[in-house]
C-alpha cells in the first residue's frame, strides 16, 4: 500500500524550489489503491519524477508540460503545489495557532504557482499586483474597521464614503445620529457617493476571487477545518488584496493539514477529470478514471478484443475505446434502460468529435452470444446486490459469469479485470472455477468511502471443465435463482 502522506520526503520534490524555475511539483488524486498504476502512466507519458502517496502522486514537472499531466486518463484532480511543511508544530493555545495559520500565508512560493495557475485556467489580469509583508497584528482589536463598534463621534467616520456608513453613522446637520430617519442623497450626490464607493471596491476587489477549502485529518488540533480555511485566508487576503468569494471564485486554494504535516497547493482542474466521458448517468456509474486504470491492468494490446459483459452506462468499453484505440472494446447489458444509456453516451462522444472502436449490445453475461475463445480481455464493474439484488444472487451470477466468460475468453493468454464490493461472494466463485481462472494479484481500492477489490485473472489451459458444467445443470434444476436476472446496480 502506499505510504501515507506524512511519510513522504518534500526534499524529493525539486519543484517545491522557489530557485529552480525550469520545474514545479502537481499534486494529482488517485483512486486509493491505485496510485502505482497512475504513475506508470505518468511516467510512461511524461517521464516525470514521481512521488506516490495514498490517494495521490507529486509530479515534478516544467510549467509548459501542465497541459500534458491534465490529458493523463488516471488522475482525478490537478493542484499545483505551493509549499509543503513536515513539522508544523501547532502552538497549545487556538489563538497562537490561528496566528500561525495566518502568518502561513507568508511561506509559500505564490509566484511560480500562481503564473501556472493563471497559464492553465486563463486568468487574464495579472493576479499579484501588489504583496504585503504580513505582520503579526491581525488579533488585535480593530475597532477603527468594524463599523459595528464605531462611534458617531469617530474621526474615521469622516473619512468613510457615506453610502457605505451604517445607519447608526449618519450623522444629521447638527451633527447628531439619525435614528429613524435615514436621509435619500440627491441625485448629484448620489454620482459622487458612487464613485466614492466605487473607487473604494476596486481597490478591495482586486485581482482573483478566491476561497481556501481546508482538507485536515489526524488528531490533537485544536481548531476545526473551517476556522483553519478562515485564518490562511485571511493572511491571503491582507497579503495581496485579492477578494474572497466561497461561491464564485476564479481560485481555489487548499490547505491540507494531516497531524503536522501541512502543504497549501492551488487548484488547477475546476472539475473532476473523471466526470469526463458522460451525459446520460446512471445509478451505479464508475468514474472514468478508475475504468482507465482497469483496462490499463488488462494492458490491451493492438487487435485483441476488450469485452464488458455486464457494462452499464458503458462507462468501461469507452474509456478503454478512448485510450486503447488499436483494441476493439463491446459492452453488453441485461437491462435495456442500460444499453440506451450506452449508446447515449457513446453518441455523444462522437458526436465531440472522437472516433472509437466500441459498440454495445443487449445481451445475457451468463449466456453471451459469442462463439468459444473469441475474446482477449474481460475487464467490469459486477453488480455487488447493495441497491437492488442481494448477495445470494450474487454469488450466483458471478460463479455462472465466471463459467461463461471462461468459454468464450481465449485460453493461456486470456485475462480478467473484475472490480466488485461483494468480496465474499467472489472469493467464493472464483474458487469454485479454479481449473478455468488462476488469480493473479488483487488490489483493494477505495472507491467514495466503500472498499471494493478489483480481481485479476488468467485463463488456464483447460477448454472446459465438464465437471463444472455438470454442477451448474443440476444446481439449475433445482435452484429456484436464475442466473442471469439478478442485480441491476
Ligand atoms: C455495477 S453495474 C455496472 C455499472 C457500469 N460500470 C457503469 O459505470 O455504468 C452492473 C451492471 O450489470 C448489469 N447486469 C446484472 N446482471 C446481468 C446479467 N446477467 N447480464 C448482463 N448484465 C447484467 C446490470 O444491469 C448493471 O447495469
Amino acid at each position: 500500500m502506499a505510504p501515507i502522506i506524512s511519510e513522504i520526503n518534500p526534499h524529493l520534490l525539486e519543484g517545491l524550489d522557489p530557485e529552480n524555475r525550469g520545474l514545479c511539483t502537481l499534486e494529482a488524486t488517485v483512486v486509493t489503491g491505485l496510485e502505482e498504476v497512475a504513475c506508470e502512466e505518468c511516467k510512461e507519458k511524461l517521464g516525470a519524477n514521481c512521488v506516490v502517496a495514498r490517494g495521490r502522486l507529486f509530479i515534478d514537472v516544467n510549467p509548459e508540460q501542465v497541459p500534458e499531466v491534465l490529458k493523463l486518463r488516471s488522475i482525478d484532480n490537478v493542484n499545483i503545489v505551493l509549499s509543503m511543511v513536515k513539522n508544523f508544530s501547532f502552538p497549545s493555545e487556538r489563538e497562537k495557532c490561528f496566528e500561525q495559520l495566518y502568518m502561513l500565508a507568508e511561506k509559500p512560493d505564490w509566484k511560480k504557482g500562481m503564473e501556472v495557475w493563471r497559464k492553465t485556467l486563463g486568468f487574464e489580469e495579472e493576479p499579484i499586483k501588489e504583496e504585503k509583508l504580513l505582520t503579526q497584528d491581525f488579533c488585535q482589536p480593530r475597532p477603527d474597521i468594524d463599523l459595528k463598534m464605531m462611534k458617531s463621534t469617530s474621526q474615521i467616520v469622516n473619512n468613510i464614503p457615506r453610502a457605505l456608513l451604517p445607519k447608526h453613522l449618519k450623522l444629521d446637520e447638527d451633527g447628531l445620529a439619525k435614528e429613524d430617519e435615514v436621509q435619500q442623497p440627491e441625485e448629484n450626490d448620489s454620482v459622487e457617493e458612487n464613485k466614492e464607493v466605487s473607487h473604494t471596491l476596486d481597490y478591495c476587489l482586486s485581482g482573483p476571487k478566491f476561497r481556501v477549502s481546508c482538507n485536515r485529518t489526524g488528531s490533537g488540533h485544536i481548531f476545526g477545518s473551517p476556522e483553519a480555511a478562515r485564518q490562511f485566508g485571511a493572511g491571503i487576503n491582507e497579503k495581496f488584496n485579492w477578494p474572497v468569494d466561497l461561491k464564485n471564485f476564479d481560485l481555489e486554494v487548499i490547505l491540507y493539514i494531516d497531524n503536522e504535516f501541512v502543504y497549501v497547493a492551488l487548484a488547477l482542474t475546476r472539475e473532476a477529470l473523471f466526470k469526463r466521458n458522460l451525459t446520460n448517468f446512471g445509478r451505479t456509474n464508475l468514474r472514468a478514471t478508475l475504468c482507465y486504470n482497469m483496462v490499463r491492468l488488462a494492458a490491451p494490446k493492438p487487435g485483441e478484443v476488450v469485452i464488458d459483459p455486464m457494462c452499464g452506462g458503458a462507462t468501461i468499453p469507452m474509456e478503454g475505446s478512448l485510450t486503447y484505440t488499436k483494441s476493439f472494446h463491446l459492452g453488453g447489458d441485461n437491462f435495456g434502460q442500460a444499453v440506451k444509456r450506452s449508446r447515449d453516451n457513446i453518441d455523444w462522444l462522437v458526436k465531440k468529435g472522437n472516433s472509437m472502436p466500441i459498440d454495445v449490445a443487449q445481451w445475457d453475461a451468463t449466456k453471451l452470444p459469442l462463439r468459444e475463445q473469441c475474446v482477449d480481455i474481460m475487464v467490469s464493474d459486477l453488480p455487488f446486490g447493495k441497491r437492488i439484488g442481494s448477495k445470494t444472487d450474487n454469488r450466483v451470477l458471478y460463479f455462472h459469469a465466471l463459467l461463461e466468460m471462461a468459454r468464450v475468453t481465449r485460453i493461456k493468454t486470456g485475462r480478467a479485470v473484475l472490480l466488485t464490493y461483494d468480496h465474499r461472494s467472489m472469493i467464493k466463485s472464483i474458487k469454485r472455477v479454479h481449473t478455468l481462472w488462476k488469480s493473479g494479484a488483487s488490489r483493494t481500492v477505495n472507491v467514495g468511502g466503500l472498499s471494493a477489490v478489483i480481481y485479476i485473472l488468467h485463463r488456464t489451459s483447460l477448454l472446459c471443465d465438464t465437471g463444472l458444467r455438470k454442477d451448474l445443470k443440476n444446481k439449475e434444476k433445482s435452484s429456484p435463482v436464475s442466473p442471469g436476472g439478478s442485480a441491476t446496480n
